[in-house]
């Protein structure tokens, strides 16, 4: 029998490794998640999943013991035969990618892992980062196979996706290459082949493709909303039965930790040239200040607004770069009071649904979480849904119908 491969994933408690790890440990591989962030290490030994993610606690805790383990400690590295590293990609207060900081990440790496290793880089680069890895390890003359295969799952749906979605691979030499399809074969049903620097734009294309699309969306939703007129109205005449708007998007909030990143990743690498992604910017992070422009006309100075759902996206804890607490933000200096509340996000500051809803004039719908599908929501109350998530109230409320400057839709 073939012995059990040894694989280190590097960042392994995060939203990418974790999932990662537990589909990889289900197909045999004998996997270690190394973090820094003891916490994580000690929730995920003891069987829990440190954040929401679909159908993935029952897997750890089959493979738990077994053939995964968290740690701490990198000398697990030594005997690593594939070491995959998820270290996040952050940009930094120049809205450039931080890549001195992967790169030396990687570069402490190399005084652990042994000649012989495949080196997979999983985090989302910034486009040439994996050549410079490469290039590093041939300038050390070590022996190490690099590989770039960008993760592309959704939060909240990895376990499903890790499997059943092709996975892009990359190298720059055939040995690379091959053993990088390899490991994405033992956990899905296809692999495509893509240059290193095809493969980090194919990741970043993906996301900013997303995040434009939003935008055309978040745009057309201000420019109904500021004459008064119903976006979802519309929204539903155009793409019933209408397969050419099947792709058009619905409003709302287009944040946390990837989207607009990866977005500015492109812009740095274009030279500041993608014009597109900066509007795309100015349209989805302006949406907030949108919904505070809608609701001046009330009074805000004698209001107390709720906001329901801080996480980035419905369902999720992540609360990672969310529009929600920039609209927090903004209304901290305009209304009376502000109550943010959600089930599932870990902040001290929030209150519960019931007094959120119980104390506020005004709610707005931050995230589309289900256990707000059926709220009752006394009439009374001015509610902002911009996902039209509340079909009904949507339409039965009277929205503020505030004419506004245009300049004041990005302030
Ligand atoms: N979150 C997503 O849905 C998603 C999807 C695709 C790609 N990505 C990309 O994957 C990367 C990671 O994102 P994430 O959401 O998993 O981030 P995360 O913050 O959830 O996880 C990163 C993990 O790395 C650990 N870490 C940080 N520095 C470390 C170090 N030096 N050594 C060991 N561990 C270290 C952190 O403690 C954390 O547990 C980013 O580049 C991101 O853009 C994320």
């Amino acid at each position: 029998m073939a012995a059990r491969k040894n694989l280190v994933i590097v960042g392994g408690c995060g939203h990418v490794g974790l999932p990662l790890g537990i589909v990889l440990a289900s197909r045999g591989l004998s996997v270690a998640l190394l973090d820094i962030d003891a916490a994580k290490v000690a929730t995920i030994n003891a069987g829990q999943m440190p954040f929401r993610e679909n159908g993935a606690e029952p897997v750890l805790q089959q493979v738990l013991g077994s053939t995964l383990k968290a740690t701490t400690d990198s000398n697990c590295l030594r005997s690593a035969d594939i070491v995959i590293t998820v270290v996040g990609t952050p940009v930094d207060r120049h809205l450039n990618p931080t890549v001195n900081e992967l790169y030396n990440n990687v570069d402490g790496l190399l005084q652990h892992i042994q000649d012989g290793t495949l080196l997979v880089l999983r985090s989302t680069v910034s486009p040439g980062v994996t050549k410079l890895v490469y290039q590093r390890i041939q300038s050390l003359k070590r022996d190490i196979d690099v590989a770039f295969c960008p993760e592309r799952i959704a939060e909240g749906n990895a376990m499903e996706e890790l499997v059943n979605l092709p996975q892009i691979v990359s190298a720059f030499e055939p040995a690379a290459m091959q053993r990088a399809r390899d490991l994405f074969l033992t956990i899905a049903p296809t692999v495509i082949e893509l240059s290193p620097l095809e493969a980090e734009l194919a990741k970043l294309f993906t996301n900013s493709w997303r995040y434009l699309n939003f935008a055309i969306s978040n745009q057309f939703y201000m420019l109904a909303e500021m004459y008064g007129l119903d976006f979802y109205r519309i929204h539903d005449a155009v793409t019933r039965d209408y397969p050419r708007m099947r792709s058009f998007a619905r409003a709302g909030f287009a944040a946390g930790p990837c989207l607009l990143k990866d977005t500015l990743q492109l812009s740095a690498f274009s030279g500041n040239n993608f014009f597109l992604g900066h509007a795309a910017m100015l349209v989805n992070e302006g949406l907030p200040n949108f919904v505070v422009s809608q609701l001046r006309s009330l009074d805000l100075a004698t209001k107390t607004v709720a906001i329901l759902g801080m996480a980035f996206k419905g369902e999720s804890d992540d609360k990672r770069d969310s529009l929600s607490y920039k609209v927090m933000k903004l209304l901290e200096l305009e209304a009376r009071e502000v109550l943010c509340t959600d089930p599932y996000v870990p902040d001290a500051r929030l209150v519960p649904l019931e007094e959120a809803l119980g104390r506020a004039e005004i709610i707005i719908l931050g995230a589309p979480h289900s256990v707000y599908r059926d709220l009752p929501i006394p009439p009374e109350k001015v509610v902002i849904d911009i996902w039209n998530y509340w079909p009904e109230r949507h339409r039965e409320s009277a929205q503020p119908a505030v004419a506004l400057a245009a300049g004041e839709v990005h302030s």
